[in-house]
């Protein structure tokens, strides 16, 4: 199995000692080039930033810094890898549980999937399937193949679901595009095409092109590859603008976080032109773990009729991420919260919302200024810059990730441990986004992991979170961010 992207091979280089550069270097530097990634041999990307050189200049002065350090962090990635195992009992207890979302009866081999298909799933470590995984699977696979639209709660799999899904269909000895995925952000493009190719490892001759802002085809080689991965905009210029794809010849497609790809306020018109496209006889398949329900009744009308995987609403947030609030005057008693909580807290990587681009800015500079070891990832990045920035998290370089909404769906790191909403989701009529809300908090407790989601609060904002309590059912509890001791215990 190979691949077509210039956004792969990232290669970060290790930073220790980096907490140690001096807020006044970093002024000196200017924000905007804190996480600026370096072009390298790789084509795409490479993690390192401008202080880089600056801290290891500094470590070369202070090889003591360096030992420390690299101790520190073998310890660390020790207990993350410690806890990863533990869990791992847990994912199977879980999925022997009928009110799990992890439950199944069957295994994947009862799933009728091919031999290459079940090596692949082995190989990445995946036992028995999910129960979305053991719904869907045979339902897509049925003969002739039936559309769908499923929902699912987050991190439960439904990737691995669609993915086996294109890869069944695919015929290797067809050198022109079968299957197409869209993806409404370029870092989940990205992951969601590393999925196929880690689980179509042993499909001799399939290949993935991804879809993606800077990856160029030649028009004159065209694309051999059977599944191309992309996002909306790039996928529609190359469909109608390059004709790099014959719409007619697709048999599986696939819209990943669909209801932002069919919402009229997100991706709706690029989607629904490709969809619209698709001969009679395409597979369509549509996953999220959250559908409004005008979205839902949408998805129904433009789908010929499809087979229905639905939650209630009481049913979509997990019990394995616990939620909490804290009160806050302003904004920088939300900072102070964080800072209480990043201290009193065995994080093993955390992800922090903000509304605006302007907020996540002003709280990189914050934290980094306070010595910590932050990376931000925000819309205005080039897309070298956001690879680079989400591979050097993906390994844990880096602990803490800032962002936006940019990062809120599909993205799936197991390490992520806690997520802090600094800002609520909110929509352009102050109400509370309750899917943006869930889909941030479904950043940590994947596949049944335990997780922790922090929402700081001003107070007038209470009754909104009061609101999203009330939607879900489900229970936030207020937590007093200078009491140390009750943060503690929330780990236990
Ligand atoms: N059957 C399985 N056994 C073990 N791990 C699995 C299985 N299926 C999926 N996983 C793992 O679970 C994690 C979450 O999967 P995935 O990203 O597909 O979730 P998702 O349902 O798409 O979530 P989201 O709604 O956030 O996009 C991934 O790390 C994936 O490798
Ligand atoms: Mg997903």
């Amino acid at each position: 199995m190979a691949s077509s992207s210039r956004g792969r091979g990232v290669a970060g280089k290790t930073w220790p000692g980096s907490h140690m550069v001096s807020s006044t270097a970093r002024r000196e530097l200017g924000f905007p080039s804190l996480c600026l990634p370096q072009k390298t041999s790789y084509g795409f990307t490479n993690a390192s930033l401008p202080l880089e050189g600056h801290s290891k200049s500094k470590m070369d002065n202070d090889s003591d810094e360096d030992v420390v350090d690299l101790a520190a962090n073998s310890l660390l990635n020790k207990l993350i890898r410690q806890s990863l195992v533990e869990s791992s009992h847990h994912v199977e207890v879980l999925q022997k549980d009928p009110r799990s979302p992890l439950y199944s009866v069957k295994t994947f081999e009862e799933l009728q999937l091919k031999q290459e298909l079940l090596r692949g799933i082995y190989a990445m470590g995946y036992n028995r399937p999910s129960k979305i995984q053991e719904m869907a699977l045979p339902m897509m696979l049925a003969c002739p193949r039936q559309n769908l639209i499923a929902q699912s709660q987050s991190g439960t799999g439904k990737t691995a679901a669609f993915v086996l899904a294109m890869l069944s269909s695919v015929s290797a000895d067809k050198k022109f595009p079968q299957c197409l995925c869209l993806s409404p952000t370029y870092e989940l493009a990205m992951q969601t095409g590393q999925v196929v190719e880690r689980m179509g490892q042993f499909c001799v001759n399939v290949n993935v092109m991804y879809a993606v802002r800077g990856n160029r085809v030649s028009r004159a080689l065209g694309i051999t590859q059977q599944i191309v991965i992309g996002t909306p905009g790039t996928l529609l210029d190359w469909c109608f603008k390059w004709k790099l794809i014959d719409l007619t010849k697709i048999c599986v497609f696939v819209l990943d976080e669909a209801d932002v790809m069919i919402d009229t306020q997100g991706f709706s018109d690029q989607s629904i032109r490709i969809q619209r496209a698709l001969q009679p006889g395409c597979q369509m398949l549509l996953f999220s773990a959250t559908f409004e329900d005008f979205v839902w009744q949408f998805a129904e009308r433009i789908i010929p009729e499809p087979n229905v995987i639905k939650l209630r609403t009481e049913e979509l947030t997990l019990d394995n991420i616990r939620q909490f609030y804290v009160l806050c005057r302003h904004r920088s008693d939300k900072y102070r919260a964080l800072c209480n909580i990043y201290g009193s807290i065995t994080i093993g990587q955390a992800i922090i919302f903000c509304q605006t681009r302007q907020i996540a800015k002003w709280l990189t500079v914050e934290m980094m200024e306070d010595g910590h070891q932050v990376s931000l990832l925000s819309g205005e990045l080039t897309v070298e810059q956001r690879a680079a920035i989400i591979q050097r998290f993906r390994d844990g370089k880096e602990k803490v990730l800032i962002t936006t909404n940019v990062c809120a769906r599909g993205i799936d790191v197991k390490q992520v441990t806690i997520v802090v909403n600094f800002d609520l989701p909110l929509n352009q009529d102050y109400e509370p986004n309750y899917e943006t809300y869930l889909h941030r908090i479904g950043r940590t407790g994947r596949f049944g992991k335990k997780g922790l989601a922090f929402n700081m609060i001003e107070v007038d904002k209470l009754p909104l979170l009061m609101k999203i309590q009330e939607h879900f059912k489900s229970q936030i509890k207020e937590l007093d961010p200078e009491d140390m001791d009750e943060i503690e215990k929330i780990e236990n």
